[in-house]
Formats: structure tokens, C-alpha cells, sequence
């Protein structure tokens, strides 16, 4: 047996699956975050042990033989967090998480450097990447960064905790800005931009690769019977994709999630730092991809709904009806689902949402709408921005909780004039994906080629001609928004 944990933003998921991948059992624990400040999001690690504990304990009550046979643990996580630790192995402070802003200057001090930064890392420093947070604690925190011992990402503090083994691998590594992506370890000159040495990273594997046994106490406490070993794991993109089986340069998957990601495996290591893509190592060896990711997605939905007190099913019923009239789109307001800045293709953090041409009879079903295709045209953006680079990609599958929604799936396919594939238990993708990472190192299993399978699709959508120029005439007049948009940020 093998368990996948996926260490979400909002809560944590687990998975129990045997030896054909069905999935015995799953667990669910919720998270909290805290944003003491416009821009700030922080998590407390402590939580992650707790509902870790808790979704253990819930496998296991579920299905107490199938656990106590199990033979390894794979972890996924969001990725970008910074958690510091100090030389008795304590957590310093909370973790910045991946969705916060306030490292906007040093971003500018981390790529102000007498070598290219960009491309050595194969990317923008953003926010949201780890390195420019350890830059804003030096400048604003400088007690705990003088305490730094090792530099964790979420999922491998929670390895830490489990294993007393300081690891992570190359895909959530490639998040951080410290590791050269095309070589694959870390890069003394990229942790000098934040005046760090290897010294401060943990080792690296490839996601497939054993970092380690679960301590003896927990191996105990859980009465599992053999030593748990634990995987490199993923982060939280790479993993769903495992998870999907999308390896491949031909594969590739739009995530409707809190976040909103396109993402692109490719065979070689390759860059569009222009339009801030990420290039990043996927989770096996020789393998990259490329992803565009938009911070805003499905919680510009869960905003609109919460402004128009209106649930999400009413809303995309509203819609649904409001899209198959021409002339209602032809008069809706725009909107740029940028809540909390963007990542691709901007690089933007200052950059706030907003509607545009809203009309005396513009009323919430308008706007509502006008929120769908403002995120379905920033999907779009970042297609495109990977378009530039790379084209390989043929089949795209979807995932997140957008992607259960069958009215946006087929506009987004409509906007993007390609197929797309909903897969079967995509809430789980990334917590599969990390447990099929675990049978990598189960000396029983002897065919490593048919680990990663193609996930089952579960219904196809098409474009539909009727509205696509209509759509395309509306992206032309969205993208110039931002540009004015950008000129008048309003603050005080
Ligand atoms: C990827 C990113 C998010 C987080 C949270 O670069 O920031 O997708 O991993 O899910």
C-alpha cells in the first residue's frame, strides 16, 4: 500500500491506494491562513502536523489492515513557501506562503546582480518565489533570518517533521529561484542573491527517489509493520500532473483551482521569462515544464458570488443561460480577475481587479459573467505566453473545482479552439501523483514503465464555433484594459 498526502493551501489531502492504484481510502483536513496585512499570507507549520495527524489517523480508521501494510509515502505541496529553521531544528516564524506579495522591492535586489539572474534560474523573480522572501526578512526581519539554518518548502518541513531528514526535490526546488532548473542542483551564485550558501538548502533527489524512513515513533504510533519509507514527492502542479499521468511534451493540464495554472511538460529545459512563465524541473529525471500560473482563478468566482449573495451552482446556472445569448455578451462589463496582482504573463503585484463598461441595465448575472470570462481570458494569456516557446502540447486535461463546472469548461474550449479532457477524481490528482511517486522504491515492483497512467477521462468538451469570434473580439478589447488599467492604481 502507499499513501499520497497533498499539502493544499486550504486544507490537507490524503489518499491511501494498494498495488493497481485504486484508492482505498481518502481524508480530508482543513487549513487556515492568515494575512495580518494587505499583501501578507502566512501559515502556521504546527497546523500542518495536526491535520497530517489527523488524516493519518482517519486512513487508518478507515482501513486499518490495508495502512498498516503500507510501504511508502510520497508528498506533494504548495509550492514557494518559506519555512526557516534554526539549528535545533524549530520552526522561526510562520511560513510566507506562495500567494504573498510583500517582497515586491526585493525582487528588484535579488535580479540586481553583475551576472544575468534570469537566465541562470530560467525565471522572474516574482513574489511569490521563495528567494525575494528570505531578501524582505533580511531587510525587515533581520532577528529571524540571522537565526536561519535550513530553508524549507512547506511539503519538506512536513518531511522534516516526519523523517528528521533535511530533503527536498527538483520540482518545488525549482520554485525557489536558488536552483540552477537546467542543471539541476542548486546555484551558490543564485543563493548568494539572498546571502545564503547550500549550506542553508536541504539535499536534493528527483521525485522518485527515497529520502528517507519514517521515524520509529510515528511508525509505532500508527502501528504501520514495515519502516515507511518517504519520496522526494512533488510540488502541487508536478504532482497532479503524475497524478493525471501528463509526463510527456504532448500532455498538459489547465488547473481552475484558487490559483489558475497552465502547465506544459517539455524534454528539455527551456525559458519565457518575457512573459513571466515558469520553467521548472518536472518531478522525474530529464524531464521539465513549462507553466503559466494566475494567482486569481476560481476564488475571483467565489469573490463575485459572495458580492452578489448568490451560491456558485445559482450563479453558474445564471450564466449558463446568459452565454447562450449573443447580444448579452456583446453588452457585458469586463473584468480583470487580477484580486491580488499576477504572475503570468505581467509580473505584476500592484495590479488590482476591476469591471469595465458597466452599463445602466448591468446587473449581477452580468457581472457574475463578466468574472468567468475575465479568468477564462487569463487562462488564454498564459497559453499563449507558453504558445511563444513551446507547442508540443496536443491533449489538455482539466482539473480543480472550476472544472466541475460544464458551461466554463466549454467556453474556455470554445476561447482556446481546443479539445479539453475532465478527468475522473481530480480532487485527488496531486495526492495520487505523489503515491505513485512512493512505488518507485518498493523493491516488489518490477514494472516502473506502466507506474504513470494515463488518468480515465471522464467527459470531453469541444469547441463550439457560434461564439468564438465573439469571445476572440472581446480578448482583443480585455487585453488592452489592463494596460490603462495598470496607469491608474489607486492607492492613498
Ligand atoms: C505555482 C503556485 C501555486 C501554488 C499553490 O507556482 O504558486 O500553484 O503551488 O497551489
Amino acid at each position: 500500500m502507499f499513501i499520497g498526502i497533498d499539502l493544499g493551501t486550504s486544507s490537507i489531502k490524503m489518499i491511501l491506494v494498494d498495488y493497481e492504484q485504486n484508492i482505498l481510502a481518502t481524508s480530508i483536513a482543513s487549513l487556515t491562513v492568515q494575512n495580518p496585512k494587505d499583501g501578507f499570507s502566512e501559515q502556521n507549520p504546527s497546523e500542518w502536523i495536526e491535520a497530517t495527524f489527523e488524516c493519518l489517523e482517519a486512513l487508518k480508521s478507515k482501513k486499518p489492515k490495508e495502512f498498516s501494510e503500507t510501504i511508502s509515502i510520497g508528498i506533494s505541496g504548495h509550492m514557494h513557501g518559506a519555512t526557516l529553521i534554526d539549528d535545533k531544528g524549530s520552526v522561526i516564524r510562520p511560513c510566507i506562503l506562495w500567494n504573498d506579495t510583500r517582497s515586491h522591492q526585493e525582487c528588484i535586489e535579488f535580479e540586481n546582480q553583475s551576472f544575468d539572474v534570469r537566465s541562470l534560474s530560467g525565471n522572474i523573480a516574482m513574489p511569490g518565489f521563495t528567494a525575494p522572501k528570505i531578501n524582505w526578512l533580511k531587510n525587515n526581519e533581520k532577528e529571524s533570518f540571522n537565526k536561519i539554518f535550513k530553508v524549507l518548502l512547506p511539503k519538506d518541513y512536513l518531511r522534516f517533521y516526519l523523517t528528521g531528514e533535511y530533503y527536498s526535490e527538483m520540482s518545488d526546488a525549482s520554485g525557489t529561484l536558488w536552483l540552477d532548473v537546467k542543471k539541476r542542483k542548486w546555484s551558490e551564485k543564485l543563493l548568494s542573491c539572498s546571502f545564503l550558501e547550500s549550506k542553508h538548502m536541504p539535499n536534493l533527489v528527483e521525485g522518485n527517489q527515497e529520502t528517507g524512513i519514517l521515524k520509529s515513533t510515528f511508525k509505532d504510533k500508527l502501528q504501520f509493520k514495515h519502516n515507511v519509507k518517504v519520496v522526494g514527492g512533488a510540488g502541487d502542479n508536478a504532482a497532479a500532473a503524475v497524478g493525471m499521468g501528463i509526463t510527456e511534451p504532448n500532455q498538459s493540464f489547465i488547473s481552475l483551482g484558487t490559483s489558475g495554472v497552465f502547465f506544459a511538460p517539455t524534454k528539455d529545459f527551456l525559458s519565457n521569462t518575457g512573459d513571466a512563465v515558469h520553467s521548472f524541473c518536472h518531478c522525474l529525471p530529464n524531464k521539465w515544464h513549462l507553466m503559466s500560473v494566475m494567482l486569481s482563478a476560481s476564488n475571483c468566482l467565489d469573490w463575485v458570488c459572495s458580492v452578489t449573495n448568490t451560491s456558485i451552482e445559482q450563479t453558474l446556472k445564471n450564466v449558463e443561460s446568459f452565454y447562450s445569448k449573443k447580444d448579452s455578451i456583446s453588452n457585458a462589463p469586463f473584468f480583470l480577475p487580477y484580486l491580488s496582482g499576477e504572475r503570468t504573463p505581467h509580473n505584476d503585484p500592484h495590479i488590482r481587479g476591476s469591471f469595465h463598461s458597466i452599463k445602466t441595465f448591468t446587473d449581477s448575472t452580468n457581472l457574475q459573467y463578466a468574472v468567468i470570462e475575465g479568468v477564462s481570458f487569463g487562462i488564454l494569456d498564459g497559453v499563449n505566453s507558453i504558445l511563444k516557446v513551446n507547442s508540443d502540447f496536443e491533449n489538455i486535461f482539466m482539473v480543480g473545482g472550476g472544472s466541475r463546472s460544464s458551461f466554463w469548461i466549454e467556453l474556455l474550449s470554445t476561447l482556446l479552439n481546443r479539445k479539453l479532457s475532465v478527468c475522473e477524481q481530480s480532487e485527488f490528482g496531486a495526492a495520487l501523483g505523489v503515491a505513485r511517486l512512493g512505488m518507485y522504491v518498493d523493491d516488489n515492483i518490477n514494472y516502473e514503465n506502466e507506474i504513470i497512467r494515463e488518468i480515465k477521462v471522464s467527459k470531453e468538451f469541444q469547441p463550439k464555433s457560434s461564439n468564438m469570434d465573439l469571445l476572440i473580439k472581446r480578448y482583443t478589447i480585455w487585453k488592452d484594459l489592463y494596460t490603462s488599467n495598470k496607469k491608474n492604481i489607486l492607492t492613498i
